[in-house]
């Protein structure tokens, strides 16, 4: 794929309503048992205010408030207005009153607070489109105390991998995205590792998940 053709605010313009469904069922119903493994490793606390970036539907938030409680605070940021719409909707459903929401694009987002964590749950496209984010946000975070966490899918290094291929491939095209499998048989340890301080990693779900946190960089 020309990545300098491919426009990343038109994904999930056609797919938005299967996403939740598809996620799930490749999950096998554990997402959010999954997100929480990521954010406890990452070491979210309570009362902490999280950026959930590229938030989509909003299938974090569950598990971000398990953590932070009330006196906790979410900011919600993604370019989909279908995706954050239904964000909103889960928010309104479960009477989550400490999110905000935002359109606005990582690269051009502007806070008027600090934020202690920042989450990116199934939203890796590329090293150097991370990197920028993370030159976005870091303005906003705590060189020492901040805390980063990418969440994401991988293929299985394990004797699942010829499995796992084919279900991947099905759930790419039903979701009619732009991705392809090739995407996925990167080495998250190694390049999302690189872009943070003090990486830790594990892998979990039959090692088709990997969560991946560290502290910003000086050097953004
Ligand atoms: C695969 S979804 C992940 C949604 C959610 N984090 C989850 O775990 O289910 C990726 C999301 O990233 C959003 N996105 C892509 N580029 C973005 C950008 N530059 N700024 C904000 N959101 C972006 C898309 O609109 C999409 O909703």
């Amino acid at each position: 794929m020309n990545e300098t053709k491919r426009n990343y605010a038109l994904e999930y313009y056609k797919s938005w309503r299967k996403y939740d469904l598809i996620v799930n069922l490749y999950q096998l119903g554990r997402d959010t048992l999954h997100r929480r493994k990521a954010l406890m490793l990452a070491g979210l606390k309570e009362g902490d205010t999280v950026l959930d970036l590229c938030c989509g539907t909003g299938l974090s938030f569950k598990a971000i408030q398990s953590i932070i409680g009330p006196h906790g605070k979410i900011i919600a940021i993604d370019i989909n207005e279908n995706m954050l719409a239904l964000a909103q909707k889960r928010a309104a459903d479960n009477g989550w009153t400490n999110i905000e929401f935002s359109t606005a694009p990582i690269e051009q987002l502007n806070l008027s607070e600090n934020v202690d964590f920042a989450f990116f749950a199934l939203c890796w496209y590329d090293k150097d489109l991370s990197y920028g984010w993370l030159k976005s946000i870091s303005r906003f975070m705590d060189k020492e105390k901040g805390r980063i966490c990418f969440m994401d899918y991988k293929l299985p290094d394990n004797w699942l991998r010829p499995i796992i291929y084919p279900l991947l491939w099905i759930e790419i095209k039903w979701l009619g995205e732009s991705y392809t499998i090739e995407e996925l048989k990167w080495k998250p340890k190694e390049v999302i590792g690189s872009m943070l301080k003090d990486s830790k990693y594990k892998a979990y779900f039959f090692d088709c998940l990997v969560a991946v946190s560290g502290q910003p960089l000086d050097t953004y």
